[in-house]
């Protein structure tokens, strides 16, 4: 089968990076566009939202587990330490590029169309249900994520939402598996790219109207594990994490994962939207004038569950929890230095410790000097990837990878 060529997602890369628009995009403007959700107010959230400084989120985002960017809401890394493995969905982090739209189940429905299908169709929310599921723990992951410490961390500039790491969440999702909807609507061999679009509104910026979300996968993909779920962590999905469905891409960035799915395009030959050719593309220095590939699969990287700039008292033994997560596969291991980087330690790992969610550990720490210090965690996949110190600069701030330096203030007991 053709397809069977773009299985790698190293290939896929490279292949659509060949495909995609040789013209260097305008840097100024993507920076404008980029730059918008951090300064705007409600700005990107434009189009259909008629109350310019509504976040468009419909749950309530306290703000003692959530920090709001705009349109989104970052997860408080500090309230994770009380929580398990999956985060709960009135903690999940959001990430809308507009706002939620409320959408009734009863009468939505999911059109499949495009030259990649022999036999196009529709299917209701309740023949979804009716069909044999899936059950996943899967991590979401902005792209983003970790994008303001390129500034803090690395003093260099870079525009869009300033995530710090609390743009990711792992929950356990059921669904349909994507395979089995384009398998019902004829998928035909010559097929090679599957793009779910969302419901939610044009996404407008800088006077450019973008049209809806989406974002086009390989075939090889779309067929392998990506699910069109319906559930999370054992309820309806909410209306701000896709509801009535949403695709779960694992191991690949957020953006890939379209919430509130309407249509899905297959299509005989490559797709292209402005998500894979403008946007979640590398630019910079560093890289090709006319953009790096579309991005594909997450980093690596950890956190601690502890307020940025925790106060500890010393003398007194803590236990520092943390999380790691890679989006190529189980983390294998975590060293943890707790004294800006001098001396490391092996983190035992603890709890399930599987591809495409996060691994807990956990490490204990007597704080004997007062003042300022910075806790780091280092982790290595399965793949031998490891953190690195420092990640190459890209203008928007993508997959942040470094080791992250964690201020705490030790105070005498
Ligand atoms: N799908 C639609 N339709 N609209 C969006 O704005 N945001 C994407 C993705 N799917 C988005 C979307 C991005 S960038 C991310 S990181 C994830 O949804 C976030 O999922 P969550 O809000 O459920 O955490």
């Amino acid at each position: 089968m053709p397809y069977e060529n773009l299985d790698d997602e190293a290939v896929y890369q490279r292949t659509r990076a060949g495909q995609l628009p040789r013209e260097a995009p305008d840097r100024l403007r993507l920076a404008a566009v980029g730059g918008r959700t951090l300064d705007d107010r409600g700005g990107d959230s434009g189009a259909s939202n008629d109350d310019p400084s509504a976040p468009g989120i419909v749950k309530p985002l306290p703000p003692e587990l959530f920090v709001e960017h705009e349109t989104n809401a970052e997860m408080r890394w500090d309230a994770m330490g009380d929580i398990g493995f999956h985060v709960p969905n009135d903690r999940f982090f959001v990430r809308n590029h507009t706002s939620t739209p409320i959408i009734d189940a009863a009468t939505w429905r999911l059109r499949l169309h495009g030259t990649g299908l022999s036999a196009p169709r529709s299917f209701g929310y309740q023949e979804l249900l009716a069909m044999p599921s899936v059950t996943r723990d899967v991590a979401i992951e902005c792209a983003g994520n970790g994008r303001s410490l390129f500034t803090t961390q690395q003093h260099q500039e870079v525009t869009g939402t300033p995530w710090r790491l609390g743009g990711i969440g792992v929950a356990r999702w059921r669904g349909v598996p994507l395979a089995t909807v384009l398998e019902r609507s004829g998928i035909t061999t010559d097929a090679v790219d599957v793009m779910a679009r969302g419901l939610d509104p044009a996404y407008v910026a800088d006077g450019v109207d973008y049209g809806r979300v989406r974002r086009p996968i390989p075939v090889t993909k779309a067929l392998r594990d990506v699910i069109l779920a319906y559930e999370m962590n054992g309820e309806p999905l909410p209306p701000d994490h896709g509801h009535p469905v949403r695709l779960i891409v694992p191991g690949w960035i957020g953006l890939a994962s379209v919430k509130w799915v309407g249509d899905i395009e297959v299509s005989a030959s490559p797709l292209s939207s402005p998500w894979n050719t403008e946007f979640y593309r590398m630019f910079g220095d560093a890289y090709p004038p006319q953009g790096g590939a579309p991005l594909t699969t997450q980093g690596l990287r950890s956190a601690f569950e502890l307020p940025w700039n925790a106060t500890l008292v010393a003398g007194r033994p803590y236990l520092l929890r943390g999380r790691s997560w890679s989006g190529n596969g189980r983390i294998a291991d975590v060293e943890v230095s707790l004294d800006d980087g001098a001396t490391w330690q092996r983190a035992p790992l603890r709890g399930p410790h599987v591809a495409s969610t996060w691994t807990r550990w956990q490490v204990t720490w007597k704080p004997a000097q007062t003042g300022r210090h910075f806790l780091l965690a280092r982790a290595t996949d399965e793949t031998g990837a490891v953190q690195p110190s420092h990640t190459t600069h890209n203008d928007f701030g993508y997959l942040f990878d470094a080791v992250v330096r964690h201020p705490v203030t030790v105070v005498s007991g």
